[in-house]
């Protein structure tokens, strides 16, 4: 493979160009500081890499998904979340007899130690279920000592895999009824995943809610390096242990620029709704620079095409809504809202398209799950794959702290001056 040049101070430099098995290409910059003096600045990180990684791949170009190399559209119709979490953890889909018994491991952490149930009372009411998330998976570190080891032994690992599955359910569904003031739900490790979920938040059992929510966490499992996995890369390669590295994602997930968008979608279709049912005026602002206010569900970093997971799930909308007898008018309202704004040429020439968050809440809804528990949805499907990605961090060797550089353009260097004569 050729050399990536670059000319700098009348001097020809050569890079290592690297090639991932899709045919994506990247140049090798390690050295570029040492050998020109300069770093690169690239706001956001559009065009910077963080890792090579095995787990996920996407075009946003083609619209394409695939974990472990098995399109995202297989994985939702055949799969299961429990066997997907597999798949992008070991990287291979596993034999029944490894599924099964993956399955009951995952549901023998069918308890949440007392300290944390209680710590999830004495939240106030008012704390939003992303915080009460995130403070409740670090404080879990100290029920597992051993398992804050950065290094984690083979068994280890296989270990918080399935510890963090088992239990962020069961967490999830302790907030949702704390919150309410409803009690607790004791876990039913015969059940599957998603039963067993739906039991423990008192929701009716169902097969088709099951399969509904199943497809659900499968579209949520992983997304290659989106902010919340960055994030938790970022805070696993400072060594710091597992259960922070996770909480640091759940942090950045509930921004409303990334997972929190599923509920801000629901807030905005509620908007349009109290105000008549009138997309246009939503487009509008959203087209409006000096309006923050944007299309929430709407655009992608990467996707510059359909997501193919709002796909998935605007198709799934239909079928259990009508599984559920359940009519709603905001289901309508986001499709005449896709639709206005797929035909007007702002959204167009930005390629901006429904994301993963555009309908999710419209299903969450149908079965009965709060607005404010949506993005604690999300970070119950995104789990397997932060995992996944922090194994995969603490196991390759390329592996270093991430420490930024920058351009510093502040005040240059000057005497300090006693009060008295300021
Ligand atoms: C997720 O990365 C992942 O993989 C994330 C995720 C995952 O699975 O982990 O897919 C999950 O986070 C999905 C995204 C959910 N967020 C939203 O729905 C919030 C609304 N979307 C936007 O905020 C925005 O589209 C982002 C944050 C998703 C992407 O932002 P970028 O890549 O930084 O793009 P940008 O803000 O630079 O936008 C480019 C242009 C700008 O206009 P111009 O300056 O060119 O005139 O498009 C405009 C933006 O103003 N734009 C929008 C818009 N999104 C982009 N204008 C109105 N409404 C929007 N939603």
């Amino acid at each position: 493979m050729s050399k990536f040049k670059i000319e700098v101070d009348g001097k020809t430099l050569e890079y290592p160009i690297l090639v991932g098995s899709e045919n994506e290409k990247a140049v090798d910059i390690a050295k570029l500081r040492a050998d020109t003096g300069f770093i690169t600045i690239d706001h956001g990180f559009l065009n910077t890499g963080s890792c090579a990684s095995a787990i996920t791949f996407l075009d946003g170009e083609l619209g394409i998904l695939r974990y472990r190399g098995y399109p995202i559209e297989q994985l939702a119709e055949k799969s299961s979340f429990v066997e997907v979490a597999y798949l992008l953890n070991w990287g291979k889909l596993p034999t029944s007899a490894e599924l099964s018994a993956f399955e009951k491991k995952v549901a023998s952490f069918s308890t949440l130690p007392e300290y944390i149930t209680k710590m999830i009372q004495l939240m106030p009411k008012t704390t939003h279920p992303m915080a009460i998330a995130s403070a409740i998976t670090v404080a879990l570190s100290g029920h597992y000592p051993e398992l804050n080891n950065p290094n984690p032994t083979p068994a280890q690992k296989d270990e918080i895999f399935a510890l963090m599955l088992g239990q962020f359910k069961i967490i999830t569904a302790a907030i949702h009824r704390t919150l309410r003031g409803e009690a607790l739900v004791a876990s039913n490790p015969t059940l599957s995943y998603c039963e067993d979920f739906m039991s423990m938040m008192g929701m009716k059992a169902s097969k088709d809610v099951a399969k509904a929510l199943d497809v659900l966490l499968i579209l949520h499992a992983d997304h290659e390096q989106n902010c919340s996995t960055s994030t938790v890369r970022v805070v696993g390669s400072s060594n710091a242990s597992i259960f922070a590295s996770i909480s640091a994602g759940i942090d950045a997930l509930w921004g409303p620029l990334h997972g929190g968008a599923n509920q801000e979608v629901l807030e905005m279709l509620e908007e349009i709704q109290k105000a008549g049912g009138d997309a246009h005026k939503a487009l509008e602002r959203a087209k409006d620079k000096n309006d923050t206010f944007k299309l929430m569900g709407f655009g992608h970093r990467v996707y510059k095409n359909f997501d193919p997971r709002a796909k998935i799930i605007k198709k799934a909308c239909d079928t259990v809504l009508a599984q559920l007898g359940v009519k709603d008018q905001l289901l309508d309202i986001a499709k005449g809202l896709e639709e206005k704004a797929l035909a007007d040429d702002y959204f167009k020439s930005r390629n901006l398209y429904p994301n993963v968050d555009f309908y999710s809440g419209i299903i969450y809804r149908a079965l009965g799950i709060p607005t404010n528990m949506f993005t604690v949805m999300f970070a119950l499907g995104r789990m397997p794959g932060w995992l996944a990605q922090w194994k995969e961090l603490r196991e390759t060797k390329e592996t270093k702290i991430a420490r930024p550089r920058q351009v510093y353009n502040g005040e240059t260097v000057r005497e300090y001056v006693d009060a008295s004569k300021r």
